[in-house]
């Protein structure tokens, strides 16, 4: 990695290091944490600093709420969690910046740990506002980004905060990710199957075309593969199709043949009729699907929608699966939030796990396809689980993430 690591950082003791996280986790309707891989994943960086005796002053983002303080979005419960992993007190200050932080952290002692308020609160965190990056950074010698979550946004805390301090380096999380994501898919051992699914081409493109001279093959699944399915002149019914986007699914049709890539879309599907009844007094009308069955083939008949694929299609892609070395995985199979449209995610999330037994590096990114390991019970049978959704994606594209490219380099 060109840009320096927490293990590059000497002479620490003593020094009080601003590390950003992202305990941007997952809260149920009375703030309890519903899933805290994300905290669990900072544990090792916040150790490492405090047995060399710094002061730790974390901080972070949760939800999204718009420059205002919502009680129901306050990092709190994290520093309850978080003290119960170190198994020391994690002091919590009920703001990021100003004299109640400044005077928290100047009692601080080495060792101790400290977890600042929501930076979302204020609108200037989002603004990347430097008067704002400027007060955060005030409390910190050294910063240490580990946020590899929020990687992709040039927020005050992840990205303008770095022009305030002199040494800015990766976490270990944050290494980590750069290391399966980037380096390892580098030069990826061969077959390099890439599976993509959700629901629009839209947002898997970039993965393609930067995946495109990398991979010996692509396997797709979810609504994006009908608008590719569409465009190849197939019938599919009244599934969810990107029109404006048949062009571009054209233009990588052909550009995929003429590089010898393999592509392979579904040959067969779970179908049903979408029912949509208008709730009194609510915008969104009750969802339901009905009648569903398996199709013939990869064509969908008329006034149905593809839910999910198919017995065949799964059998296809279980036979190219098994004979990868790297396996990177994007995006659900179907609708598997709906228990009966749910098998073909499910089935691949355990392909994917056994190819990783059989030998195969298997990295997950994306916020639908983890939670899809980890419903499948085979999150501890795949090689690597990304914990940035939106951060994976834009990486997986290629593209610069704004709270790397700000860090020192080394
Ligand atoms: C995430 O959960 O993807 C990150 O924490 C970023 O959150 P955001 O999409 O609200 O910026």
């Amino acid at each position: 990695m060109s840009k320096l690591s927490i293990a590059d950082l000497k002479d620490l003791r003593g020094k009080r290091v601003l590390v950003r996280a992202d305990y941007n986790v997952p809260l149920d309707d009375k703030c309890a944490i519903t899933d805290d891989t994300r905290i669990k994943e900072t544990v090792r960086t916040i150790e490492f600093l405090t047995e060399r005796g710094t002061k730790v002053v974390l901080t972070s983002h949760l939800g999204r709420p718009d420059g205002k303080r919502v009680e129901s979005m306050s990092l709190r419960p994290v520093a309850a969690r978080l003290a119960e992993l170190l198994k020391r007190p994690v002091a919590f200050v009920d703001d990021c910046i100003g004299e109640k932080v400044t005077k928290t952290v100047g009692a601080m002692k080495p060792g101790d740990v400290v977890l600042l308020e929501n930076t979302r609160f204020y609108a200037e965190e989002e603004d990347n506002d430097a008067k704002f990056a400027e007060k955060l950074a005030s409390v910190g010698d050294i910063y240490v980004n580990d946020a590899f979550g929020t990687a992709h946004r040039a927020h005050a805390s992840t990205a303008g905060v770095c022009k305030f301090i002199k040494t800015s380096a990766a976490g270990f999380l944050m290494q980590k990710e750069l290391t399966y994501l980037g380096e390892e898919l580098a030069s990826p051992a061969r077959p390099f199957l890439v599976i993509l699914g959700g629901a629009k081409v839209s947002d898997k493109i970039g993965v393609i075309t930067n995946l495109l001279a990398k991979a010996d093959g692509f396997i797709i699944g979810g609504a994006m593969a009908y608008t590719f399915l569409k465009a190849q002149g197939i019938g599919i019914g009244r599934s969810l199709v990107e029109e404006d986007k048949l062009g571009l699914a054209k233009q990588v049709l052909a550009k995929i043949q003429a590089l010898g890539v393999k592509f392979h879309l579904p040959a067969d599907h779970i179908v049903a009729q979408k029912v949509e009844t208008p709730v009194a007094g609510q915008k969104k009308p009750k969802v339901e699907f009905k009648n569903p069955h398996q199709s013939s083939d990869a064509s969908i008949e008329v006034g149905f929608c593809g839910v999910d694929i198919g017995p065949k299609t799964i059998e296809r892609y279980r036979n190219e699966l098994m004979q990868a070395k790297t396996i990177v995985w994007n995006g659900p199979m179907g609708i598997f939030e709906i228990p009966e449209y749910s098998a073909g995610t499910f089935e691949i999330a355990r392909v994917v796990a056994a190819a990783t037994q059989a030998g195969a590096k298997s990295i997950i990114g994306g916020g639908d396809s983890v939670k899809a390991v980890k419903k499948a019970k085979v999150g501890d049978k795949v090689t690597f689980i990304s914990t940035g959704g939106g951060a994976s994606l834009e990486f997986l594209e290629g593209r610069e993430l704004p709270g790397v490219a700000a860090l020192s380099d080394k």
